[in-house]
């Protein structure tokens, strides 16, 4: 594909890889429904990124990195944990279950909190992330976890004010922009910063969070990151990523 200055291109397009009947009604849906056009080949494309919609589900390319392959959630990964303690099961606390992540983003950190026996609320409000989430968790949770999880595409600060809360709110809001620039910065985070901006409203999250939150808060940060608030109640720290824990009520 020829270079492309992306500028001041629409964002997205959805793209039909295949000219299976059911999965080109499956992808003219989805385009209506996120409002995007709908293409069958590459030849006109006038986007940066590519939601591609195949038989067996999403993918999501970035056309400008053209020698790196769509992303695709069709295995779960098990993050590195610092020096194999999961810190963020210890940041949760064995004895609570409910956990309403409110930055849901790919879902790797519901998933693994799904893992944990946990009962998880994903939201997540970009509804381009939210159908690359939908679609991860189609493809990866067993029956056995299907019941306890629950996808939301919303705007979590007001979400949080309108529902029944959980034991603990985890946040993970997109990290400062520092680590953007590392050259270390996977090609999955910074799809999901094209796509959704840095995040800049995640104090007044943790503010909601940290007044309906039936038990504690999680704010997940850059080990090298001040805390979202200062003096959280406990931190778990490790070599890239700290836990930092509010307690709001024991
Ligand atoms: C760093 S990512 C989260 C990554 C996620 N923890 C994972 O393990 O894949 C942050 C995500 O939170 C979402 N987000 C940020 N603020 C939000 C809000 N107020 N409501 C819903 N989603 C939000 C962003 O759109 C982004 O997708």
């Amino acid at each position: 594909m020829p270079h492309k200055d992306f500028t001041h291109q629409p964002l997205l397009c959805v793209e039909v890889l295949t000219d299976e009947p059911t999965v080109c009604q499956a992808a003219a849906s989805l385009a209506s429904e996120l409002g995007l056009k709908l293409l069958s080949d590459l030849s006109h494309v006038d986007c940066r990124f590519i939601l591609g919609v195949d038989g067996s589900g999403l993918s999501l390319k970035d056309l400008t990195q053209p020698n790196v392959k769509p992303l695709v959630f069709s295995s779960l990964k098990t993050r590195p944990r610092h020096r194999g303690i999961d810190l963020l099961a210890r940041a949760i606390g064995s004895k609570n279950h409910s956990i309403i992540d409110a930055t849901a983003g790919f879902g790797h950190d519901s998933f693994h909190m799904l893992s944990l026996g946990k009962h998880v609320v994903s939201i997540e409000r970009s509804p381009i992330v939210a159908a690359m989430l939908a679609d991860s968790a189609r493809r990866l949770i067993s029956s056995r976890f299907a019941t306890s999880m629950q996808l939301v595409c919303a705007d979590s600060k007001k979400w949080l004010t309108q529902n029944l809360s959980s034991e603990v709110i985890y946040l993970d809001p997109m990290f400062p922009d520092r680590e953007s620039r590392s050259a270390l910065a996977r090609k999955e985070d910074r799809m999901l910063r094209a796509l959704v901006g840095n995040d800049s409203d995640a104090i007044s999250l943790f503010s909601i969070a940290r007044a309906v939150a039936l038990r504690r808060v999680v704010v997940k940060r850059p080990a090298w990151a001040e805390p979202l608030e200062a003096n959280p109640s406990m931190s778990y720290q490790g070599r890239t990523v700290r836990y930092d824990v509010y307690v709001t009520r024991t």
